[in-house]
C-alpha cells in the first residue's frame, strides 16, 4: 500500500510549498523534527519531535494549558484515553459522517482526495490571474460536496482537465467516501463487538465526562473543560510537514453554557483565542479569521483562527458553537441524562456548546515559520547571512546556554557553577569547545534567547557577558543578577499579562 512508500521529507507537491523547504531543512538538522521511522524511508504523514522540537512543544502546551485552566477560574482540566466506546462515534456522527471524498488514478494506482484536487486546480487558475475561474469552480465544488453529488465531483474534476500528477491521465475511479478513523481491536476475540477506533477528536471524551467533571469539581453553567492529547485521522492527502498529519495533537476546551447564549460566548472566545495567538508574538497581520461556508454536521456557528504560512492563510484554530449535538446525541445513544439543573433558572437543560480546538503541532510549524528570521549583516567583504529562531522567550526550548570562553583557567568552573546554580529554573545548554562566535551561531539557530560568556575578566570582577538573540546585543552583568534577568524575559506572566 502507497503508506509505506518511500516518501521526501518535504513532501512538496505544488509550487506553493517551496518557501517552507528551508525551515523544514531546519526543523530536521537542528533536533525539531525528524520524519517517523526515518531509517525505513518513513512513515507518511507521521513525524518525531527531537529535543528542542519537544522542548517548544511542551511549552507551548504548558502555556496553552495554563492560559485555560489556570486563567479561567471556571475552567478546569481533563485527560481522556484515547479509546472509548465505539458508540461514541457513532453519537458524535464520526462513524457515518467523517470522510473525505477520494479518487483514484487507475494508471498511477494514487490515491487524492477530490476536493484537494479541485481546489489545487482554483489556486493555479488563481495564480494565472483567472481569479473569476478559480471562484466559480470553487463553488461548482461546494454545491456538488453539498448535494453529495460525487459523481458530479468527479465530472468536474475530468472537465476541469485536472490529471494525475504522477501518470499525466485522466483515467480517474469513481469518487468514493472515505471515513478517516483508524480502527483496531480490542481484546483477544475479533469479532465485530470488538472493533475500536482510535479517537479522531479530543472533544468527545469531554463530552461523555460533563457530568462527572461538573459533579465532582461542583461546575456551574457557565463552565469550560480543557484537554490535551493525541488524535488520529487517516488524511488522504498527506503533505505540507506538519500541517496535516495522521497522528497528531490537539488542545480542546469545550465551554458548557445555557442554550440561547452561544453567540455570546462564540464571540467572547474568538476574541479570547486571537488574542492568545497574538500574544505568542504572531504579528496581527499575518493572523485571520475565516467563517466557514459549509459548517460541521455539529455546528450552528465555525470560524478558523488562520496563519499566513509561506504557503498561504491556514486553519491553525477552529472555534465552533456545536449546540447541543454532542450531548444530546450521547443522551439519546446512551440513555444516560447529559442534563444540568440551573438553579439561576430553576431549570434542567442540556449544555449548549462553545468550543476552541487548536492543533499543537499546526501551532509549533506556525512558530516554527514565524520565528525563521534570515537576514543581512554587515557590509562589503564582511556582509553575511544571519540565521536565527526568534521564540518568544518564554517559548524558546533552551532558555540561556553558558559558555566559557576558553577550556582552562578556571572558567569552565565558574561555567559549571553558573549551571548548577540555574539549572532548576530554566532548561539550559553548557559548552565550553569551540569558538564562542560558531556557539552564539548555534544557539541563534535553536532559538536560545540568551547566551552568557564567562571570560578572564570574571574572575575579577564576578561578572559575564549576556548576549541577546534577536539583536546580538551584549551587556556586562553580575553573576548574582542572571537569574532575575532571564527570569523577567522568559516567564510566562509575560504572555498572561497581554491576555488579561
Ligand atoms: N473537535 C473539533 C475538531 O477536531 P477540526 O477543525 O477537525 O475540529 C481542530 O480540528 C484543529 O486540529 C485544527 O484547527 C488543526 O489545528 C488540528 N488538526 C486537525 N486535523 C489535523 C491533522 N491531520 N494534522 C494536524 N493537525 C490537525
Amino acid at each position: 500500500m502507497y503508506i509505506f512508500a518511500t516518501i521526501t521529507f518535504y513532501e512538496i507537491m505544488n509550487e506553493q510549498d517551496f518557501g517552507i523547504k528551508e525551515i523544514i531543512s531546519h526543523a530536521k538538522e537542528y533536533g525539531f523534527v525528524f520524519p517517523s521511522s526515518e531509517i525505513y524511508d518513513g512513515l507518511q504523514a507521521v513525524y518525531d519531535y527531537g529535543p528542542y522540537g519537544v522542548e517548544l512543544k511542551n511549552n507551548l502546551k504548558n502555556l496553552w494549558w495554563q492560559a485555560m485552566v489556570k486563567l479561567n477560574e471556571n475552567v478546569v482540566g481533563l485527560d481522556a484515553a484515547i479509546f472509548m466506546h465505539p458508540l461514541t462515534w457513532k453519537a458524535s456522527g464520526h462513524v457515518d459522517g467523517f470522510n473525505d471524498p477520494m479518487i483514484d488514478n487507475k494508471d498511477s494506482k494514487k490515491r487524492y482526495r477530490a476536493d484537494v484536487l479541485l481546489e489545487d486546480k482554483a489556486a493555479a487558475l488563481a495564480i494565472e490571474g483567472k481569479q473569476a475561474d478559480a471562484d466559480a469552480l470553487l463553488k461548482q465544488m461546494g454545491q456538488l460536496l453539498s448535494a453529495e453529488d460525487l459523481s458530479g465531483v468527479r465530472q468536474l474534476i475530468i472537465d476541469s482537465g485536472i490529471v494525475c500528477p504522477i501518470s499525466g491521465t485522466s483515467n480517474w475511479t469513481e469518487v468514493r467516501q472515505f471515513n478517516l478513523m483508524f480502527s483496531t481491536q480490542i481484546g483477544s476475540v475479533a469479532d465485530d463487538a470488538s472493533n475500536i477506533y482510535l479517537r479522531p477528536e479530543t472533544a468527545q471524551g469531554i463530552f461523555v465526562n460533563f457530568l462527572n467533571v461538573q459533579k465532582s469539581a461542583r461546575m456551574k453553567v457557565p463552565f469550560g473543560v480543557a484537554q490535551i492529547g493525541k488524535a488520529f485521522r487517516n488524511e488522504i492527502v498527506a503533505r505540507q510537514f506538519i500541517f496535516r498529519m495522521r497522528e497528531f495533537e490537539q488542545m480542546e476546551m469545550q465551554f458548557f453554557i445555557r442554550p440561547g447564549e452561544e453567540m455570546k460566548w462564540y464571540e467572547h472566545w474568538k476574541q479570547v483565542r486571537l488574542k492568545w495567538h497574538k500574544a505568542l508574538g504572531i504579528p496581527a497581520d499575518n493572523l485571520r479569521f475565516h467563517d466557514h461556508d459549509k459548517l460541521a454536521h455539529y455546528a450552528n456557528a465555525a470560524v478558523d483562527v488562520e496563519f499566513k504560512f509561506p504557503f498561504g492563510f491556514k486553519e491553525v484554530e477552529g472555534i465552533h458553537s456545536r449546540t447541543d449535538f454532542d450531548l444530546g446525541n450521547h443522551q439519546e445513544l446512551s440513555k444516560k441524562k447529559m442534563q444540568y439543573f440551573d438553579p439561576e433558572i430553576n431549570k434542567n437543560y442540556v449544555p449548549y456548546v462553545i468550543e476552541t480546538s487548536a492543533g499543537a503541532d499546526r501551532l509549533f510549524f506556525m512558530l516554527l515559520c514565524n520565528g525563521y528570521k534570515q537576514i543581512t549583516v554587515g557590509e562589503g567583504e564582511n556582509e553575511k547571512q544571519r540565521t536565527f529562531l526568534k521564540f518568544h522567550p518564554a517559548l524558546a526550548p533552551v532558555k540561556a546556554a553558558i559558555l566559557p570562553l576558553v577550556k582552562k583557567d578556571g572558567l569552565p568552573e565558574i561555567g559549571r557553577k553558573i549551571f548548577d546554580d540555574l539549572k532548576y529554573d530554566f532548561n539550559l545548554i553548557y559548552e565550553d569547545s569551540q569558538s564562542i562566535g560558531k556557539r552564539y551561531t548555534r544557539q541563534d539557530l535553536i532559538g536560545t534567547p540568551f547566551c552568557i560568556a564567562i571570560d578572564h575578566q570574571t574572575k575579577e570582577d564576578e561578572m559575564v557577558t549576556i548576549r541577546h538573540r534577536d539583536t546580538t546585543e551584549q551587556e556586562r552583568v553580575k553573576i548574582t543578577d542572571l537569574k532575575s534577568i532571564i527570569d523577567k524575559e522568559v516567564s510566562i506572566k509575560n504572555i498572561f499579562n497581554e491576555l488579561v
